[in-house]
């Protein structure tokens, strides 16, 4: 078969590990499907990078066609490329964009970064800070987003958080519309996408990412009572499991959480009783506490 019509935008992967792999498997999923339906896909060339040998024969494995796969040519993936996303560990963020040859790579292109706990000033001041350099104006640099996807990315399910923002030294200009609708492209191929302003980022990323684990205390808890009243543990796990996306299901659908407790407590009722139990306990308000508690944790990292 002859190979697809090279004339999309060229993503570069900069640190393709688990996150990234996740995302770039989606994408090229998105990507096959936009072609088979004769359209032009937005997103038709793949590089990326890693730091080991061990991790290119990973790369190469997983993704044996389209992928171009550089071990450690940060620069020349990110010349190559439209739209450069950012997937090391946070601490090498200083590293691997303060390289020599990194500005002049990214000028005028687009930076997502995937890289927790990292604001869109501060891989600014990673490119830009050493002012040694001839770059002055929004023009001259390039646009930086950041994006969180959770765990479920590898499923095609991550709920995204994006800023909608980009850094003070951006001054406001508007994400060019192909970068935006890249980004949307890239996002919704692992799940849905939702776009948040700076200063709503980190709660909104809680609920995404730990708010999701955050429930998993409650499953457990309902897990144990099932097993302490006869259910094998792994058929409690399947029911919940189903029951959670049935609810999913029905808040996405509009319903409010309280109406939904209202109409399913009949008088004298099983579910009634046990979320007076679980008022009791201060469920309620131990979740809504360590749900701030998160947020305040990010904001000061
Ligand atoms: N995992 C999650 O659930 C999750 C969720 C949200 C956000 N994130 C963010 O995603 C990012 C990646 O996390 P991860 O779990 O995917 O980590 P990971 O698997 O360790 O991936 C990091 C990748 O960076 C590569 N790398 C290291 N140094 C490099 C360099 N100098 N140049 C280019 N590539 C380099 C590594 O290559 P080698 O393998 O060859 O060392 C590795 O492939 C983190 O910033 C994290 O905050 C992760």
């Amino acid at each position: 078969m002859a190979s697809p019509k090279q004339t999309g935008l060229t993503l570069a992967i900069i640190g393709c590990g688990v996150m990234c792999s996740s995302i770039l498997e989606g994408v090229l999923a998105s990507t096959t499907k936009q072609e088979s339906a004769g359209t032009e896909p937005l997103i038709s060339n793949f590089v990326a990078t890693v730091q080991s040998s061990g991790s290119v024969e990973r790369l190469k494995k997983q993704f044996p066609s389209r992928l171009k796969v550089i071990q450690g040519g940060n620069v020349q993936a990110m010349e190559e490329a439209d739209i450069i996303m950012l997937g090391c560990k946070p601490y090498m963020a200083q590293a691997v964009l303060g390289a020599p040859g990194v500005r002049e790579a990214l000028r005028g292109k687009f930076l997502i970064s995937v890289l927790v706990g990292t604001t869109p000033d501060k891989l600014h001041d990673c490119i830009y800070a050493n002012k040694a350099n001839n770059l002055s104006g929004p023009d001259d640099f390039c646009y930086i987003r950041r994006a969180l996807p959770n765990l479920a990315a590898s499923l095609g399910e991550s709920a995204t958080v994006a800023q909608a923002s980009g850094s003070a030294a951006e001054q406001g200009k508007p994400l060019p519309e192909h970068f935006q609708a890249a980004m949307d492209f890239i996002f919704t191929s692992i799940g849905k996408i939702h776009i948040v302003p700076g200063d709503l980022y980190d709660i909104a990323g809680i609920l995404s990412g730990p708010g999701a684990v955050f429930t998993t205390v409650a499953v457990d808890g309902m897990m144990d009572g099932a097993v302490q009243q006869g259910l094998k543990r792994i058929e409690a796990k399947k029911i919940l499991a189903q029951a959670l996306r049935g609810l999913a299901a029905i808040l996405e659908d509009g319903q409010h959480p309280a109406v939904l407790r209202e109409s399913a407590s009949s008088p004298r009722g099983v579910t009634i009783e046990g979320l007076l139990s679980l008022e009791e306990d201060r469920v309620r308000h131990a979740y809504s506490k360590a749900t701030i508690r998160a947020t305040e944790r990010s904001l000061n990292m």
